[in-house]
C-alpha cells in the first residue's frame, strides 16, 4: 500500500512552562508532529511544504532507503535544503523493517522540534508480532525543551562557542509534565492503561543532546524491539535510550487500581552511565575488510570534535550526492580510497592524548567503499575536553555490534568477545564513555551516507563523516537519476 502524507512546515506559537509565547518550527502545527503509521512493504509518500522562513528538509531516521537515497534528506549530504516557499517530495519503501522508527530535519538545529513518530507494523498487522499482541501500543517520544528558538540557539552557539546550553525542560510526547514548577495539567503527557493490560510502548530518543533513562514506577518492562529490529525479549526496570534510539517495550499494568491512568516517569539523564542493551538479531558472517579506526575529541581554543583526525564539514554549493552522481567530486569532496590501508590511530582514551592531536583539520573527506564489502569498523572515543558516550548513527545501514568496552580498544582482546551468533542490530550506538565498539555491516547501498555522532551540537562541530558506496553491476545496484522535484541550491 501506498501511505501519503502532506507535511506543512511551518511556524506556530506554542507556550510552555509559563513563559512568553514561543515561535517554534513544526509540522502541521504540532509538537510532536504527526505518526506515521505504515506496514512493512509499504511506499511512504511525504510532500514537504515548506511555510516556514527557514530552509528545511526532513530525514527517516533508520529507514534503509535502498535505491531510493535522494530520500535520505540530511542537507547538503543528500539534498539541498527545501527554501522557505519551496516543496519536495519524499519517496521511499519500508521493506524488511519492522518496528518503531522516527522523522526529524536535519538542517541546522530545527529537529529540536520537527520531529516525529514513524511505526512499521507487521504485514500482517499487531497479531504478526514476534510476541503477545498487545491490547494498545502507545508512541512516547522523549525530548529536550528550550524556552528559546532555534535561531536563538545557534546565535548563542556562535558567540559562546559552546553549542548545547542544558535543556529547560525534557519531555514526553512534546511535554514537560509536572516535575517542573510551572506545568498546566495539559502538559503532562498521559497513556491510558487498564488492569493487567498488555501494552507496547514504542519509545523514541529525540532529545538533541541527552541519553535518557526511561522507567514506569513499579513496572517492569520486556524490551522486544531497538531500532526497528527485534531482540530476544528481555525484562529490566529501566531502559536507556540516546538520541536518535527507539526501544520498543512491553508492560503489563499490574499495579493500582482499576481503570487507573498512569503517566510514565522520566527519572532522571546521566551521560556517563553505561547503556544496558538488547541482544538480537543474527549475526552475517564475512571477512571484514576494511578496518578502520575512528575517533574523536575536542580541543581548544575553538571546540571541535572529530574523526579520524579530520572534523567534517558539508559542502556548500552543491550536495555530496549529487557531486557523487554525476562524478564531479572535484572541489566538492575528497575520497579515502577503498584500497586505502586501515587508518589506526594510537591514541586512545586515556588522559594522556599528546597535544600533537589538539588541531584538526577542516576537511569534507569521505570514506569510498565498494559494492557490497563487508565493513568492520571500530569506534574509538577519545577526548581531550569531555568524556561523554557518543551516539554514533549511520544512514542507509543497520549494523551489528559485535563488541563493545570500557577503555582502550586492544584488537586480540575484542576479537575474543566478539558475538558472531546473536548480536545486536542498529542504527545508532552509545559508544560507551571513554570506550570502544566494533560494528559490522555490508556496504550494499550505494550512495552517500551520513555517519554523525546524534547529539546534534557535536554534528556543527564536525564529528561526522560520509561513506561513498559505490555502485553495484547493475543498474539495480546503482544509484538513480534525482527526481524532478529535487531541489537546487539557490
Ligand atoms: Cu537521526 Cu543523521 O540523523
Amino acid at each position: 500500500a501506498v501511505v501519503e502524507h502532506t507535511f506543512n512546515v511551518g511556524n506556530f506559537s506554542i507556550s510552555q512552562l509559563c513563559q512568553p509565547p514561543l515561535i517554534i518550527t513544526a509540522v502541521n502545527g504540532q509538537l510532536p508532529g504527526p505518526t506515521i503509521y505504515a506496514r512493512e512493504g509499504d511506499t511512504v509518500v511525504v510532500h514537504l511544504v515548506n511555510t516556514s522562513p527557514y530552509s528545511m528538509t526532513l530525514h527517516w531516521h533508520g529507514v534503509l532507503q535502498r535505491g531510493t537515497p535522494w530520500a535520505d534528506g540530511p542537507a547538503m549530504v543528500t539534498q539541498c535544503p527545501v527554501q522557505p516557499g519551496g516543496n519536495y517530495t519524499y519517496r521511499f519503501n519500508v521493506d524488511g523493517q519492522e518496528g518503531t522508527l522516527w522523522w526529524h530535519a536535519h538542517v541546522s538545529f530545527h529537529r529540536a522540534t520537527v520531529y516525529g513518530a514513524l511505526v512499521i507494523r507487521p504485514r500482517g498487522g499487531a497479531k504478526a508480532y514476534p510476541f503477545p499482541k498487545p491490547d494498545k501500543e502507545h508512541v512516547v517520544i522523549l525530548g529536550e525543551w528550550w524556552n528559546a528558538t532555534v535561531y536563538d540557539m545557534e546565535r548563542m552557539a556562535f558567540l559562546t562557542g559552546i553549542p548545547a546550553p542544558h535543556a529547560d525542560a525534557y519531555t514526553i510526547n512534546g511535554k514537560p509534565g509536572d516535575l517542573y514548577n510551572c506545568s498546566a495539567p495539559n502538559q503532562t503527557a498521559k497513556f491510558e492503561v487498564r488492569q493487567n493490560g498488555t501494552y507496547l510502548l514504542r519509545i523514541i530518543n529525540a532529545g538533541m543532546n541527552t541519553p535518557l533513562f526511561f522507567k514506569v514506577a513499579k513496572h517492569r518492562l520486556t524490551v522486544v524491539g531497538a531500532d526497528a529490529c527485534y531482540t530476544k525479549p528481555y525484562k529490566t526496570d529501566v531502559v536507556v535510550v540516546s538520541p536518535g534510539q527507539t526501544v520498543d517495550a512491553l508492560m503489563v499494568a499490574s499495579a493500582g487500581q482499576r481503570h487507573g491512568h498512569r503517566a510514565p516517569v522520566l527519572l532522571r539523564h546521566d551521560r556517563a552511565a553505561a547503556p544496558r542493551q538488547a541482544v538480537g538479531g543474527a549475526a552475517r558472517r564475512g571477512h571484514p575488510h576494511p578496518e578502520q579506526l575512528l575517533c574523536n575529541r575536542s580541543a581548544p581554543p575553538v571546540f571541535s570534535s572529530s574523526m579520524n583526525n579530520a572534523s567534517f564539514v558539508v559542502p556548500k554549493n552543491t550536495s555530496l550526492l549529487e557531486a557523487h552522481f554525476r562524478r564531479e567530486p572535484a572541489g566538492v569532496y575528497t575520497r579515502d580510497f577503498p584500497d586505502t590501508p586501515p587508518v589506526v590511530f594510537d591514541y586512545t582514551g586515556d588522559e594522556s592524548d599528546n597535544a600533537t592531536m589538539q588541531f584538526t583539520t577542516k576537511s569534507t573527506k569521505v570514506k569510498t567503499l565498494r559494492y557490497n564489502e563487508t565493513v568492520e569498523m571500530v569506534l574509538q572515543n577519545t577526548r581531550l575536553i569531555a568524556k561523554e558516550s557518543h551516539p554514533m548513527h549511520i544512514h542507509g545501514f543497520n549494523f551489528f555490534i559485535l563488541a563493545q568496552g570500557f577503555g582502550n580498544y586492544d584488537k586480540r582482546r575484542a576479537e575474543r568477545r566478539f558475538n558472531l551468533v546473536d548480536p545486536q542490530e542498529r542504527n545508532t550506538i552509545a559508544v560507551p564513555t571513554g570506550g570502544w565498539a566494533v560494528i559490522r555491516f555490508v556496504a550494499d547501498n550505494p550512495g552517500m551516507w551520513y555517519m554523525h555522532c546524534h547529539f546534534d551540537a557535536h554534528i556543527s562541530l564536525g564529528l561526522a563523516m560520509v561513506l561513498e558506496v559505490l555502485d553495484g553491476p547493475t543498474p539495480e545496484t546503482s544509484v538513480p537519476p534525482p527526481p524532478a522535484d529535487l531541489p537546487r541550491c539557490s
